[in-house]
C-alpha cells in the first residue's frame, strides 16, 4: 500500500531561485515564501548561506529569512554549506540547515570545492552545532543516480554517504537526482537500499524534471515506502553547478497525482497554483507546470 501521507518539502525559493540570472528583489522572495506558508507547507526550503561568489542569487538570503511571516509549526530549512554559513542560519532564525554532499567526486569538487570526505569533515562541526543549538539538521546528496561530470554512480556511492550523513546525526537525508536521469526501477533500487541503512520515514526524494522522469520517479518511491518529496512551485530551478539541468519536479503536478491517489499533504492546490502564477509573472515567463497552467487557465 502507497502511505496515506506525505511530507512535500517546497523548495521553489532555494533550489528554484538559485540559478536565476537576474537578481529577484528580496520583497519578491518574501512574497513568495509567504504565499507558500499560506499555502499550507510544514516544510520551506527559504534560502541558502553559500558564497555570493558561488551562487549570486542567495545573497539576499538574510533579508529574506528577516522579511518572510513565519508561522508557528512550519520549518523554514536553509542550506549551510560550512560554519560561515551555519553563524548565518543560526542568525537568521533558521529551523533546519541542510549540510549538501554528492555520491559523485566530481560533482562536489565542481559545486562545494572539496572531496566528498572533505565536505563530511566540514559537515561534522556543522552538524555539532546545529544539535547544540537545537536545529534539526537534514543532509542531501546530489547526483544519486548520474552525474553530469562522471556519468554513472554506483548504489553503493549513494548508501556509503547516506552512513555518513547518519553518523553525523542528519534528522532527514535526500536523495537527490541532480540532473533528473534516474528512471523508475533504478530509483527503487538505490531507495530500498539505503533505506537498510536509515530510516525510511525519513529519507526524501528530491528530484529534477530534466528528462520528465520525475512524476514517475515519485510514484515509484511511494511504492517503496517514500513519504517525503522535494518540489519547486512552478517548476522553478537548475543547479548552477550542473549545465542543462532544469528545475525540480513542479509542486503543482505533485499534488495533482498525489490527490489523485488519495494521499493526504495538508497543502492547498490552488494557492500553490496562484503562488507559481505569482513567481512567474514576476519572472517574465510560463510556469513550468502542467497541472498548474492547465488549473490557473481554468
Ligand atoms: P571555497 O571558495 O572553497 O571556500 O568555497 P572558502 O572557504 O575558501 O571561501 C571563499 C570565499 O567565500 C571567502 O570570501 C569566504 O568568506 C566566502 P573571500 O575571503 O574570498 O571574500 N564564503 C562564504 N560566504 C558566505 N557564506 C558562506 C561562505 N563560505 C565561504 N557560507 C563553498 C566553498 C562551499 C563556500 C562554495 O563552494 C559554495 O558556497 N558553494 C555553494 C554551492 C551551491 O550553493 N550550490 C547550489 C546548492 S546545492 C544544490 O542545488 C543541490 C541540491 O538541490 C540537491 C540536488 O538537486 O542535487 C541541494
Ligand atoms: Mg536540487
Amino acid at each position: 500500500a502507497l502511505p496515506q501521507q506525505v511530507k512535500i518539502v517546497e523548495v521553489g525559493p532555494r533550489d528554484g531561485l538559485q540559478n536565476e540570472k537576474e537578481t529577484i528583489p528580496a520583497e519578491i522572495k518574501i512574497a513568495l515564501v509567504d504565499r507558500l506558508t499560506a499555502a499550507g507547507f510544514a516544510n520551506i526550503e527559504a534560502a541558502s548561506f553559500v558564497s555570493p561568489k558561488w551562487v549570486p542569487q542567495m545573497a539576499t538570503s538574510a533579508e529574506v529569512m528577516a522579511g518572510i511571516a513565519r508561522k508557528p509549526g512550519v520549518i523554514y530549512s536553509v542550506l549551510t554549506p560550512n560554519m560561515k554559513g551555519f553563524e548565518a542560519a543560526l542568525a537568521a532564525g533558521a529551523d533546519e540547515v541542510v549540510i549538501f554532499s554528492s555520491a559523485s567526486e566530481a560533482f562536489a569538487q565542481k559545486n562545494i570545492n572539496c572531496s566528498i570526505a572533505e565536505s563530511i569533515a566540514r559537515f561534522a562541526e556543522v552538524a555539532a552545532a546545529a544539535k547544540l543549538n537545537n536545529i534539526r539538521l537534514r543532509g542531501s546528496i546530489s547526483c544519486a543516480f548520474g552525474c553530469p561530470y562522471q556519468g554513472e554512480v554506483a548504489p553503493a556511492s549513494v548508501a556509503d554517504v547516506v552512513k555518513r550523513l547518519r553518523d553525523l546525526g542528519c534528522d532527514e537525508i535526500d536523495i537527490a537526482d541532480t540532473i533528473g536521469v534516474g528512471t523508475a526501477l533504478q530509483v527503487q533500487h538505490v531507495m530500498q537500499l539505503v533505506a537498510q541503512d536509515f530510516p525510511i520515514a525519513s529519507l526524501s526524494g528530491h528530484f529534477h524534471d530534466t528528462y520528465g522522469q520525475a512524476l514517475a520517479n515519485i510514484y515509484a518511491s511511494l511504492e517503496v515506502g517514500i513519504s517525503i518529496f522535494h518540489s519547486s512551485v512552478a517548476g522553478l530551478g537548475g543547479c548552477p553547478y550542473a549545465k542543462g539541468a532544469t528545475g525540480n519536479v513542479a509542486t503543482e503536478d505533485v499534488l495533482f497525482l498525489l490527490q489523485g491517489l488519495g494521499i493526504q499533504t495538508g497543502i492547498n492546490l490552488d494557492a500553490v497554483v496562484d503562488a507559481g502564477q505569482f513567481i512567474s509573472t514576476h519572472l517574465g515567463r510560463k510556469a513550468v507546470s502542467r497541472a498548474g497552467n492547465a488549473l490557473a487557465a481554468k
